[in-house]
């Protein structure tokens, strides 16, 4: 039956519009600030690939690596606005929300990422991720990178070698003051900075993942590597409680299940990819892989860990206390 009136094609119009502003997929940012050859750059898009494989059409991830979308300095005030819904800071970046995540700066806290995991997901761990509720940000789950090593321009063999020297850290009071616990100073800069600060040598040094060092390229401007495993980097994968509760309920279990596959994946490789990293660092040649003997690496523990107790009553002893016992 051709249409004939005016109205008839007017009123056709319409539905059409409507149809379409109602098929309209909702998107989902999620930023980073990583390359995407790394655990969070895999697990975000292993995100994206789950949910628009299980909400085909109602619901689309757009996943902003390299800081492009948003960055160290404003991620998380831009989450708070719903600009994006998605974000997984290092752990270290929620200070302006909660001091209790300072936890996980401690200088050699956890032995390893097997006691960094097992410590996560105990009953400790878990609560942590309500730590920033009432300021509207809402943990969803953690997600590793690795353990953190030391760069420099010289070989960093013991901490008097730190001394005088300037390190880029991640917006934390604790790491700044594991630098100054070794007469070193410590500059707050976003991770978007670090190549430049290390490659125009405004900077001494940094200290990061395997898998940062690589994909980012600092060890081509850096001349050694101390392998010191002195900290965990880790993530919060965090969205605002504005975000999750616009939700349907329904929908919201789909991409919570969607995350915690992803998040699962993501700490299935991270160990992994930062195995390779290394290896393709000393491969390389342009940094030295520098390896330190067991009183060496006493050395750092007795100069770093007296930094444990000033932010004991802000992190609260329970808390460090169950971490130290993840070490078991
Ligand atoms: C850094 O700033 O060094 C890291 O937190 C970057 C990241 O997200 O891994």
């Amino acid at each position: 039956q051709p249409l004939k009136t005016l109205a008839q094609v007017t009123a056709l119009a319409g539905a059409l519009a409507s149809f379409s502003v109602l098929a309209e997929p909702v998107e989902i940012k999620f930023s980073h600030v990583v390359a995407e050859n790394t655990p969070k750059g895999q697990m975000a898009l292993k995100f994206k690939a789950l949910v628009e494989e299980r909400l085909p059409g109602e619901y689309q991830v757009s996943v902003f690596p390299n800081s492009q979308l948003f960055g160290d300095n404003n991620e998380l005030a831009a989450l708070l606005l719903n600009d994006v819904q998605l974000v997984a800071p290092s752990l270290s970046k929620f200070e302006r929300y909660t001091k209790k995540l300072q936890l996980f700066d401690l200088p050699f806290l956890f032995k390893d990422m097997a006691a960094v995991d097992k410590f996560q997901q105990s009953e400790a761990g878990q609560k942590l991720l309500n730590s920033m509720k009432r300021k509207g940000v809402v943990g969803l789950g953690y997600l590793h990178n690795g353990m953190k090593q030391f760069s420099a321009n010289e070989p960093l063999l013991l901490p008097k070698d730190a001394s005088g020297k300037k390190f880029r850290v991640m917006a934390s009071d604790v790491l700044a003051a594991q630098f100054a616990a070794v007469d070193a100073t410590a500059v707050k800069k976003p991770f978007s900075e670090v190549f430049t600060l290390l490659q125009t040598r405004a900077i001494d040094g940094q200290e990061n993942t395997w898998s940062n060092i690589y994909s980012k390229k600092f060890f081509e401007v850096q001349s050694h590597i101390t392998e010191s495993n002195h900290g965990v980097l880790d993530y919060m994968v965090v969205t605002s409680n504005t975000f999750w509760k616009s939700l349907p309920g329904d929908k919201r279990k789909i991409i919570k299940e969607a995350l915690d596959e992803a998040i699962a994946y993501g700490n299935k490789i991270a160990g992994d990819k930062n195995d390779q990293d290394r290896q393709l660092i000393i491969d390389s040649k342009r940094s030295l892989v520098v390896e330190l003997t067991p009183e060496q690496r006493q050395a750092w523990v007795d100069a770093m860990k007296p930094v444990w107790a000033k932010f004991e009553d802000q992190i609260g002893k329970d808390v460090i206390d169950a971490a130290v016992a993840a070490n078991q």
